[in-house]
């Protein structure tokens, strides 16, 4: 179990205070993660959205104005200022920036903004004409000079019916930069290259050979390491997964092309984690015509050829880079991960059994068994692949810090 964080939730009044419940409940998600949120409501919040609703979510009563919760003898404003590791305002009006600026602390989000030492995110939420309004730039800019941290708001319908910038960031987005402002940040100045996903290798316009990778495993690695502050590039093989804020995304299909992508970016990275499944096999013919069924009683052949194998091919040649590559096995786990640790020149080796329903591909679970160069070995638990990436990336901060 990690240490508890406190995030105290500011609420303001814009149709967006609905999402604010769907934060709330995405940072609640994994009680494992330690994460505890305080909701505090403006007045003109409670007029979208009851403090029932946070309550409820939040398994704490809502701090709704300046007076009431000091009075029951609950927590109040003030000693939640001073609790908590963050303090995120989702959504952020027009008139709270402003009030923010001018440090106004006539309503409990102010107050706490006031009164607090703890950092400060906010997603603002507003009209078009209010976010470009030179008022509200002056005033965030204010802010942004002062350590404010801001979730940029999208482009899209507004309340108004109108479209434009102003749409709050989506509460994933916003539960994502939360998690990240709380993780600290040991990766910072480093550049980390992450693999994802499986290739593709077509033998005709509409077929081709792949298998089930989901990229699950290579975005959460991404994900984690662009929490601890690293540059990450990610090359990502056809996923479902919705790119990930703050990290570069570069698509590719075929092994071949993954081999470039990572080829051309290798020399600038401090750290490459393979966590893709390329194809091994491509066919050795492509059909630039659709192959037709009929008129061929006895099946189709397709003949097929090694692809290029990309860890090898980079590996050896980047001695500066620490690399680690995954093994995914059906049997003899330990003995082929170490095989490959060797024969693919890796720093760490993720030895992965595919033979367990909680590991592998598609699932949000991982069994893994870390061995590194020169020789220590740990069996980890099943746990999530964003613990498993974590596990891989305290290894590889403490081999980058070893080599300084
Ligand atoms: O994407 P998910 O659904 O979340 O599933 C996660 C995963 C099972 C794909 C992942 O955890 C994993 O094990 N990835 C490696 C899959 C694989 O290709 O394993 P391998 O044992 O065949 O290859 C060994 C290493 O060489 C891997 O790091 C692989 O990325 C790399 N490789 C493989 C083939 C190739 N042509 N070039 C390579 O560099």
């Amino acid at each position: 179990m990690a240490e508890t964080k406190q995030i105290v939730l500011g609420i303001t009044g814009s149709i967006a205070a609905y999402k604010a419940a769907l934060l709330a409940r995405l940072l609640l998600q994994d009680p494992e993660e330690g994460l505890s949120v305080w909701p505090v409501l403006t007045a003109s919040a409670q007029r979208f959205i009851g403090p029932l609703t946070f309550s409820a979510i939040c398994g704490r009563p809502a701090v709704t104005d300046m007076w009431s919760a000091a009075e029951g003898g609950e927590i109040g404003h003030v000693e939640i200022a001073h609790r908590g590791d963050l303090f995120v305002i989702a959504p952020c009006t027009a008139d709270t920036i402003a009030r923010l600026a001018m440090g106004r602390a006539n309503d409990p989000v102010g107050a706490v903004a006031l009164a607090t030492r703890a950092p400060i995110l906010i997603a603002p939420a507003m009209e078009t004409g209010m976010w470009e309004n030179a008022a509200t730039q002056r005033n965030l800019s204010l802010l942004e000079e002062r350590g404010v941290a801001v979730v940029e708001p999208g482009c899209g319908p507004l309340a108004s019916g109108r479209e434009g910038p102003g749409r709050m960031a989506e509460p994933e987005v916003i539960a994502e930069e939360v998690r990240a402002a709380l993780t600290s940040k040991d990766l910072a100045g480093r550049r980390v290259l992450v693999t994802g996903g499986p290739t593709r290798e077509a033998f005709d316009p509409v077929r081709f050979i792949s298998n089930h990778s989901s990229g699950k495993m290579g975005y959460a690695v991404a994900r984690m390491a662009r929490r601890r502050g690293a540059d990450v590039c990610l090359v990502s093989g056809p996923v479902a997964l919705a790119p990930l804020p703050g990290v570069e995304l570069v698509r590719v299909g075929s092994t071949q092309e993954m081999l470039a992508a990572c080829r051309a970016r290798i020399a600038a990275s401090d750290v490459l984690v393979m966590a893709a499944a390329p194809a091994d096999y491509r066919p050795v013919h492509f059909s630039a015509a659709k192959i037709k069924k009929t008129g061929r009683p006895g099946g189709l052949d397709v003949g097929l050829e090694a692809t290029p194998d990309i860890l090898q091919s980079l590996a050896a040649h980047e001695q500066s880079c620490c690399v680690v590559g995954f093994a995914a096995e059906t049997q003899d786990l330990l003995s082929n991960a170490q095989a490959k640790l060797e024969a693919k020149h890796l720093d760490l080796i993720v030895a992965n059994d595919l033979t367990r329903p909680d590991s592998g591909f598609g699932v949000d679970t991982n069994a893994v068994i870390m061995i590194e160069k020169g020789g220590a070995v740990s069996e980890l638990p099943v746990m999530s692949k964003e613990r498993v990436a974590t596990e891989i990336l305290n290894r590889v901060a403490a081999r980058l810090a070893r080599r300084e």
